[in-house]
């Protein structure tokens, strides 16, 4: 197997020492782009490949292990290539080897929180964020997972995030990911519930599904700002109208569908 270890050009040589201290002396350094440094390291002994990559994510470092050939290796690849949007937005694994593109267009994601990017109850979301977000905007995640939604809201030239969500897990994964790509000083992110965020806002995102949107209703009307808009998302084509409805007195502008998901986007 080898063992993938995301970093960057100044932590390269820490990162080299403590795979070396593992015992494994030869690694391959790849540079997807001019910040990113992927170190790999073969590791022969699957359970030893583990136990390298736990070391070096206790102690925070984004490693992951990956198939060393074949069909398998093909698959991760696959999965692992960013997804772009045009050339205004792409989102990837900081894992991934393949190239990418302008760094001022890139959302990189490193370990833990819900949401990569590809699931269509998130990228029903992304789709609106190209299309409506105009520059300098506050944005409000609900339910952020990694955070993917309100970084890529930043990228497309939002000014700043508060990114809520009721696990601890997903409020890591969003101020490490926040850090990955110099964006810690944009977001804040806490486990607080909707209930007892005060602000207002000019966008709302909340990928949260029916039951989660039934019940937090009225707080998310009550963030919107007047000229702003929500975009809530995680729910079934027959649930629009229900969830629609418990939005009022926000006003429908847009209802998308991808297979079985849906989105609708309130004013
Ligand atoms: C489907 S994930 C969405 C993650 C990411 N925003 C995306 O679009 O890919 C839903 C997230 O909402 C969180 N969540 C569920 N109910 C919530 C609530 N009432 N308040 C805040 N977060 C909630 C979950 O913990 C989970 O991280």
């Amino acid at each position: 197997m080898i063992v993938v270890i995301a970093t960057t050009e100044d932590e390269l040589a820490g990162v080299r020492a403590r795979v070396s201290e593992h015992g494994i002396g030869a690694v391959q350094v790849v540079a997807p782009s001019d910040a990113r440094r992927l170190v790999l390291a073969a590791v022969d002994d699957e359970r030893e490949a583990h136990a390298l990559t736990s070391a070096l994510r206790a102690e925070g470092k984004a490693a992951v292990t990956r198939p060393d050939a074949g069909v398998r290796l093909d698959a991760w690849m696959r999965d692992t290539s960013p997804l772009t949007f045009g050339d205004r937005l792409e989102v990837c694994f900081a894992w991934s080897e393949h190239d990418r593109g302008d760094a001022s267009s890139s959302v990189e994601l490193g370990l833990g929180g819900f949401g990569d990017g590809r699931h269509p109850s998130t990228r029903l979301i992304l789709e609106q964020l190209l299309v409506r977000i105009k520059g300098g905007e506050r944005v409000l995640d609900v339910g952020c997972g990694s955070g993917v939604l309100g970084l890529c809201a930043l990228r497309l030239g939002a000014s700043t995030v508060v990114a809520i969500d009721t696990k601890p897990d997903a409020i890591e994964a969003t101020r490490r990911n926040a850090a990955l790509n110099g964006m810690e000083q944009r977001v804040e992110a806490t486990v607080a519930p909707l209930a007892e965020i005060e602000d207002g806002f000019d966008v709302v995102v909340a990928n949260v599904g029916r039951a989660a949107l039934v019940e937090l209703g009225p707080d998310l009307v009550q963030r919107v700002v007047p000229g702003g808009w929500l975009a809530v998302s995680g729910i079934s084509p027959p649930q629009c109208s229900l969830v629609a409805d418990f939005l009022r007195p926000l006003v429908e502008l847009e209802r998308r569908t991808s297979g079985e998901w849906s989105a609708v986007v309130l004013a």
